[in-house]
Parts: structure tokens; C-alpha cells; sequence
């Protein structure tokens, strides 16, 4: 009897759970309600790198009856797919004594969104009542978005990029009050698109005030200026992080670094790049920095040909700084590979977590200073012996497991692999690698080369034994 019903009671609430789940779907592919609408909007483009990035204040309002419980951004497809990284924050409390409290953001999916619109999806703590505001503060970056034109430069010509945007702000929401301003590295800025009204004085390009600009507005832009800075992108960089409970942590880091500028035309001079510096090869690169850990030992940066000397290290209490120097200048389209390795204390890095799992906290994304990872693979390779990995990072990354065997395993050590494409340095934040460990597994390797000293000692007494009775 107990049985029969406890089947029903599950059907029904199967048959529930398939209705709701029908319902949720319906919802969200609905086109975004329009009863929110942004009061004023600022919008600050920060163009003095080759990463862009965006600093979006929105004030918004709730004209509707029903409480919001979410605020969406748009974007357009080309923005949506460079899109390394978006961040909200609701400002809380007057002028002087102003918080921040992060906000969760999510990519979010509406397909019959005009002109094939993208949005993310900011959750606010508490829904938006009616007719009440809230202040939010929206950083979102952009890579491979400044496009070198002309697409080729010789050694003595300085670099230029278009950028291409909208001078209006693209929202699903009516906008009654915004204005744009654009940021660029130099005041050598060729030409830009005018959307009245437009101003423009020294590194600062200002669109509008513009007012009461309906949902979907558009108006495309596009900058042509002066951008000299290190294009450095690593188009695919492998970091391998090795636990050994004995002390220490190895870590091996593979680069393929490429400089995504405009390309090198005509032969390089190396006498004409080191008698004029300021005026040769001014968007090339000579060297980097890589932000280390503080407690680093034996580090060592080498290529295919060998160690490279030419490196610096610099330690004090919180960082390590090492200002590597491949063999040659780094011209638009040149590359170069090497590998930087390193140790670090595993006292600083390897904790024990409540549940008496252990767990590594380390830095995640790219130590080189200002550099964008098309593809970064990180390796952590656990003790042999390890039990149940999981790993957590503060946003989303691709995860799978390998087996690694090295010197003397016998079952082979687990690695917890993590990948993300389209890495900035606002990634470089703690992630988690959780497991189990079994401190017998330590003897293991000790037990195993005495057994095999052992048996070889005794081999050996077998041996001389056998030996001395033949010659009896
Ligand atoms: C969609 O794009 C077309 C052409 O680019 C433009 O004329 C139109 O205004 C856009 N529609 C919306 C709703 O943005
Ligand atoms: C390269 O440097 C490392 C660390 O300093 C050193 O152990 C190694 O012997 C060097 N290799 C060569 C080929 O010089
Ligand atoms: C990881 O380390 C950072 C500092 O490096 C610390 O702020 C954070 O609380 C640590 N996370 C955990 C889960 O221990």
C-alpha cells in the first residue's frame, strides 16, 4: 500500500516538475518586459590598453506593477562574442559612504531578440518594487575589439586601431538620460564618427548628453586613433601546477606568445630599433612582466635554444616580479614560445578544509602583466592516491580529469584539468582544487625503493651465494 502511493505521489510530482520546467522555459524565451527604465546611464570607454574596457553606471526604475527581479544588458552579436568578462555591483548608501555589493551575471538567452541582440542577465539581491531605483555599476571588457588599420606598419610608423561601437548605449530599456565618453591612449586620434552632440578635447571623446532614446537604439561609431601599447596575446599558454605533499609545489607554465598589432612590413633593423628607441618599433615589445607568488625558489625561464639569462627577479613580501626578455623585440605579428617554471613553499598554497578534505588555493589565469589568453589550460596534477577532486572557480570553466604517471607511480596521479578561452587579468583571482588524502599514501614510493633495494640486496647474496658454490 505505502509503496503504491509513494509511486503516485512521485508521478504527480514528476508530472508537476514537467509542467513548471514547460513554464520556466516559456518565460524566459519571452522577449525581456519593458516596465524597468534607466533614469541615467554613464558609460565610460576605456581605450588605453589593447583590452577594452567599459564602465557602465545605470540608474534604473521600476514603472511597472510587478517587482523585477532582474536587470538585462545588451549587446550586439560582434560585442557578445569578444566579450571576455562582465561584472555588476549595486551601490548601496549615500556619496560619502558608498558599498558596492557584487551581483551575480549570467549570460542569458532570448532568441527573438531584435537584430539578433545578446544579453546577460543581472540578479539583484532583493526584487524592484514599484516605482523604486536602484544604482548599478557594470564593468565589462573586450578583447581582439581594436582592429590595426592600416593592417600592416614599417618599423618607423606609429600604430593605429579602429574601434567600433554605438554612441548611444544599447539596452532593451528606454533610456531618458546618457551620456558616452571615450578614453584614448594618446591625443593623436585620426578621425571620428559624429553623433550631435560630440566634443572632443585632448584623450577625452565625449557623446552626448543624448535624452529619451527608445529600447534598441542605435547609432554605430567609429574611432580611428593612436594606440602604441604591447598587444600581447598568448594564444595558448598551459600552466601545470604539481602537489607534492613532501614540501613543494612545481609549477610549469608553456607560452605561445604572439603580438596581435599591426604586422611587421619590411626587414627589421636591430641598429636602427637601438640607436632611435623613441621612434622605431614604438608599438613593438621587449619585455614583460610576470607577476610570481612571493616565496618563489628556482625559477628559470628558457626557450627551445636554452635557459635565457636575460631575466630579473625581483621578491618583497607580497609579490615576485620577473621582467622576462624573449631574444628578440616582439614586432606586429611575430611570436615567440617559451616555458617559465617555478617552486613555491607548500605551506602557502595547500590548506585543510573543515570537512578534512585538503584543498589548493591558487592564483588563476596568466601572470604576464596586461595580456590576453585566447585558450589557458591549467593542470593541477594531485598527489598519487588523491580521492574525489572537484574543482571551483568564481566563474564558469570547462573541466575534465586526466591520469599523469611520473617516476615510480604505480596507479598514476590524478590531474584536474580546468580550461577557459578568452582569459584577461581580471581572471587572475583564487580557484579551488578540492581532494582526499590518505597520509599512508606518502610511504608508498619510500616503501616501494626499500622493498626494491631489498630485494636487489638480497638478489645480490643469491648471486655471490650461487657464485661461491660453483666454484666449491
Ligand atoms: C536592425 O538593423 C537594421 C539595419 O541595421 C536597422 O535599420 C534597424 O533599425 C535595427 N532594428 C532595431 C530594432 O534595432
Ligand atoms: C638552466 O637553468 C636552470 C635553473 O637555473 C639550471 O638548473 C639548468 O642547469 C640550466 N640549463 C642550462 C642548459 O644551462
Ligand atoms: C584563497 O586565498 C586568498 C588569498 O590569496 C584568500 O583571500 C581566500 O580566502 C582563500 N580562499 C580559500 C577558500 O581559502
Amino acid at each position: 500500500m505505502g509503496a503504491m502511493a509513494n509511486f503516485r505521489k512521485s508521478i504527480i510530482f514528476s508530472v508537476l516538475f514537467f509542467y513548471s520546467m514547460l513554464l520556466v522555459k516559456t518565460l524566459s524565451s519571452s522577449p525581456p518586459s519593458s516596465n524597468l527604465q534607466i533614469l541615467t546611464a554613464e558609460r565610460r570607454i576605456d581605450l588605453t590598453s589593447h583590452i577594452v574596457r567599459v564602465y557602465l553606471t545605470l540608474k534604473v526604475e521600476n514603472t511597472g506593477e510587478a517587482p523585477a527581479a532582474e536587470v538585462l544588458l545588451a549587446f550586439s552579436p560582434a560585442q557578445f562574442d569578444h566579450l571576455a568578462l562582465v561584472k555588476a555591483a549595486a551601490a548601496v548608501g549615500k556619496k560619502k559612504k558608498k558599498t558596492y555589493l557584487p551581483l551575480e551575471v549570467n549570460p542569458s538567452d532570448h532568441p527573438d531578440a531584435p537584430n539578433g541582440t545578446k544579453y546577460y542577465s543581472i540578479s539583484l539581491l532583493k526584487p524592484l518594487g514599484k516605482a523604486e531605483s536602484i544604482t548599478l555599476e557594470i564593468l565589462y571588457m573586450l578583447t581582439h575589439s581594436l582592429e590595426p588599420f592600416p593592417a600592416e606598419i614599417s618599423q618607423s610608423e606609429s600604430q593605429l586601431v579602429y574601434y567600433h561601437d554605438s554612441a548611444v548605449i544599447l539596452s532593451p530599456y528606454h533610456i531618458k538620460q546618457q551620456a558616452s565618453m571615450v578614453k584614448t591612449p594618446t591625443s593623436k586620434v585620426e578621425s571620428f564618427t559624429r553623433v550631435e552632440p560630440t566634443d572632443r578635447s585632448g584623450t577625452e571623446l565625449r557623446y552626448g548628453p543624448y535624452e529619451d532614446r527608445h529600447p534598441y537604439s542605435y547609432s554605430p561609431v567609429i574611432i580611428h586613433l593612436e594606440n602604441n601599447n604591447a598587444f600581447a596575446v598568448v594564444e595558448e599558454l598551459e600552466r601545470e601546477i604539481e602537489i607534492s605533499h613532501w614540501g613543494s609545489i612545481q609549477v610549469t607554465e608553456h607560452y605561445k606568445l604572439a603580438h596581435a598589432g599591426a604586422r611587421h612590413r619590411g626587414i627589421f633593423s636591430r641598429v636602427e630599433y637601438q640607436s632611435r628607441p623613441s621612434i622605431s618599433g614604438v608599438s613593438s615589445f621587449k619585455h614583460l612582466l610576470a607577476e610570481l607568488p612571493p616565496r618563489v625558489h628556482s625559477v628559470y625561464y628558457r626557450d627551445d635554444i636554452g635557459n635565457i639569462s636575460s631575466s630579473r627577479l625581483r621578491t618583497n613580501s607580497k609579490k615576485s616580479e620577473l621582467l622576462i626578455e624573449p631574444r628578440y623585440p616582439l614586432f606586429g605579428g611575430w611570436k615567440a614560445t617559451f616555458i617559465i617554471g617555478y617552486g613555491v613553499p607548500l605551506q602557502d598554497f595547500l590548506f585543510e578544509s573543515d570537512g578534512g578534505s585538503r584543498y589548493l588555493n591558487y592564483t588563476f589565469g596568466c601572470p604576464l602583466s596586461e595580456t590576453v589568453v585566447d585558450k589557458l589550460t591549467i593542470k593541477v596534477v594531485l598527489p598519487e592516491g588523491s580521492k574525489n577532486p572537484s574543482a571551483k572557480a568564481p566563474f564558469t570553466v570547462e573541466q575534465s580529469m586526466e591520469t599523469k604517471y611520473s617516476y615510480l607511480d604505480v596507479i598514476g596521479r590524478t590531474v584536474v584539468v580546468l580550461e577557459k578561452k578568452n582569459v584577461v587579468p581580471e581572471h587572475n583571482v583564487p580557484f579551488q582544487v578540492y581532494y582526499n588524502f590518505n597520509p599512508m599514501f606518502m610511504l608508498a614510493e619510500p616503501l616501494m625503493l626499500v622493498s626494491a633495494f631489498f630485494l636487489f640486496f638480497i638478489a645480490c647474496i643469491a648471486y655471490l651465494h650461487m657464485d661461491l658454490s660453483i666454484r666449491k
